[in-house]
């Protein structure tokens, strides 16, 4: 049976983490999607750079616009990052009708609201459950799982980096930088370590959950937003004497008078749930009008943890191949048509 074609954009630590959950999970995708799905076509910044991957069988492409406008794939991935050649690649593949599925939180926290109105015109999704908290499947249950609710807040533990650093300084007693040296060593940061340590990664996926949960537009610039970088192990000591945890949250609430998002060092009290999650795994914990509070954990960064979500949402799409514009990937929580006007809450 033909394989279902994937073109893939960015060969890091995500990219080779797609191409090896495919390989090891292969025969379980194959029973779920019907057929075998594989990385076919591939591009990278750096093509020559040695890496542990087996590219054999990969044709590889030199830029990722000729592979999104590659007519031998049926679904591009985006995993390389960053704004503009995404960006581009993106909305070429959606030109082609061709479905996309991608990581880049920065992307679609700053561009989002373009390129889901460009897939809704396509009538072909961009999938995006690897975008916030790295193998935790919180875009699909918040937009699926919980959709029977009001969903009235959320917060969570978004950003593994930082989390890694906290626990490190916390539990280790190391420093701030050599715990930041570790965790980009373990491929859990960006490209540009400053979005994690500065509150920005987390900002940007605080948007995308907050626009899945209230059916809202993506509105990062009104995310009040404060990193790490001024919490100190003394700080940290102090918190620990007095029965507290600090952990980086990231928030969003409504209420009548409109919508919060901040992301911001929190004390949180030992015994409770968020004060426990440690290194890189996050945790977000949503609150439900019927069902009330629901909680997810698990490993929030890292090559395979985010393959998993990659991989998750390549499921979907490949089911949906071929069928009626895709109807049943929703990519939004929401039918843009019907976005309310919520109004954001200024932050002091
Ligand atoms: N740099 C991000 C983090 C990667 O540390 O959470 C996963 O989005």
């Amino acid at each position: 049976q033909q394989a279902v074609k994937v073109g893939l954009i960015g060969l890091g630590t995500v990219g080779q983490g797609v191409i090896r959950v495919l390989q090891k999970n292969a025969e379980e995708i194959a029973r779920r999607v019907g057929r075998p799905v594989q990385v076919t076509h591939a591009s990278a910044r750096d093509l020559g750079r040695p890496r542990d991957t087996d590219l054999a069988g990969i044709t590889l492409v030199a830029d990722a616009l000729s592979l999104a406008r590659e007519a031998d794939i049926d679904v591009l991935v985006e995993v390389v990052g960053g704004q503009t050649v995404a960006k581009d690649a993106i909305l070429a593949a959606l030109a082609r009708g061709k479905p996309v599925v991608t990581a880049n939180k920065a992307l679609l926290a700053e561009n989002g609201n373009g390129i889901f109105a460009a897939a809704a015109e396509a009538g072909v999704p961009v999938a995006f459950e690897a975008s916030v908290a790295g193998g935790i499947p919180i875009i699909k249950a918040i937009r699926e799982g919980l959709a029977g609710n009001r969903i009235d807040s959320l917060a969570g533990i978004i950003n593994g980096t930082c989390n890694y650093i906290l626990s490190q300084m916390t539990v280790k007693g190391q420093s701030f930088a050599d715990a930041l040296a570790d965790a980009q060593k373990l491929g859990y940061a960006e490209a540009d370590p400053t979005f994690d340590v500065e509150g920005v990664d987390a900002a940007h996926k605080l948007s995308i959950l907050a626009s899945i949960a209230f059916g809202m537009p993506l509105s990062f610039p009104a995310v009040a937003c404060e990193g790490i970088t001024k919490v100190t192990a003394q700080d940290i000591q102090i918190a620990q004497t007095l029965g507290y945890r600090i952990k980086l949250l990231g928030i969003a609430k409504r209420s009548a008078a409109g919508v919060e998002l901040r992301v911001h060092p929190t004390l949180i009290p030992d015994d409770q749930l968020l004060a426990k999650v440690d290194g890189v795994l996050n945790s977000v914990l949503v609150q439900g009008n019927a069902v009330g509070q629901v909680g997810f954990y698990g490993r929030g960064a890292g090559g395979d943890a985010t393959a998993s979500a990659v991989v998750a949402d390549l499921v979907d799409v490949a089911r949906g191949l071929g069928a009626e514009a895709h109807r049943h990937v929703p990519a939004l929580a929401f039918q843009p048509a019907a976005v309310q006007a919520l109004n954001l809450l200024p932050i002091s």
